[in-house]
């Protein structure tokens, strides 16, 4: 059985994921509508994986017989002036996220909540792996996308991600 307080905030985060897939989304979208299909498609595969971070964490309330709650997902509302801004904001959120899920971390290590510390551990990995993955791309954008040669090579380089599931499974 899980610890109320808990159960709350990974349910308010199976939202959170939904909303991240939601803002990637319409991040690619920005990029498809300006013709860059590599940062399109770099921003798409990221909302698979936000779905998949948000099923994993559904998953585990579930196996828990902890009934979860599918609230609305805000619409995303962020107006971008340039290319590079889309970037700017994928770190800031990726930062509230990390700081989303240390809360729970903590929220779990309170009340000596071993199993759900165990199953966080692969979501605090994974966000150090967002925020590197998030500053390596603007750091690409600072050398690479104020010439449109170079900006055309990055869009060609982004083209290439592919999805893959989860390579942990959180069970
Ligand atoms: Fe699910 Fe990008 O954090």
């Amino acid at each position: 059985m899980l610890d109320h307080a808990v159960a709350k905030l990974l349910n308010e985060q199976v939202n959170k994921e939904f909303y991240s897939a939601y803002l990637y989304l319409d991040f690619s979208n920005y990029y498809s509508a300006k013709g860059l299909n590599g940062f399109a498609n770099w921003y798409r595969v990221q909302a698979r994986e936000e779905q998949d971070h948000a099923l994993m964490i559904y998953d585990y309330l579930l196996e828990n017989n902890a009934p979860v709650t599918l609230d609305a997902i805000a619409a995303p509302d962020k107006k971008f002036e340039d290319f590079a801004q889309p970037l700017h904001a994928a770190l800031a959120h990726e930062e509230y996220v990390t700081s989303l899920i240390h809360r729970i971390y903590a929220a779990a290590a309170d009340v000596k909540d071993y199993r759900t510390m165990k199953f966080l551990d692969w979501f605090v990995a994974e966000q150090g792996e967002e925020e590197k993955n998030t500053h390596e791309l603007i750091s690409r954008m600072d050398l690479f996308g104020g010439k449109p040669e170079s900006l055309y090579m990055l869009d060609k380089d982004l083209a290439a991600r592919t999805y893959s599931a989860p390579a942990v499974s959180a069970d």
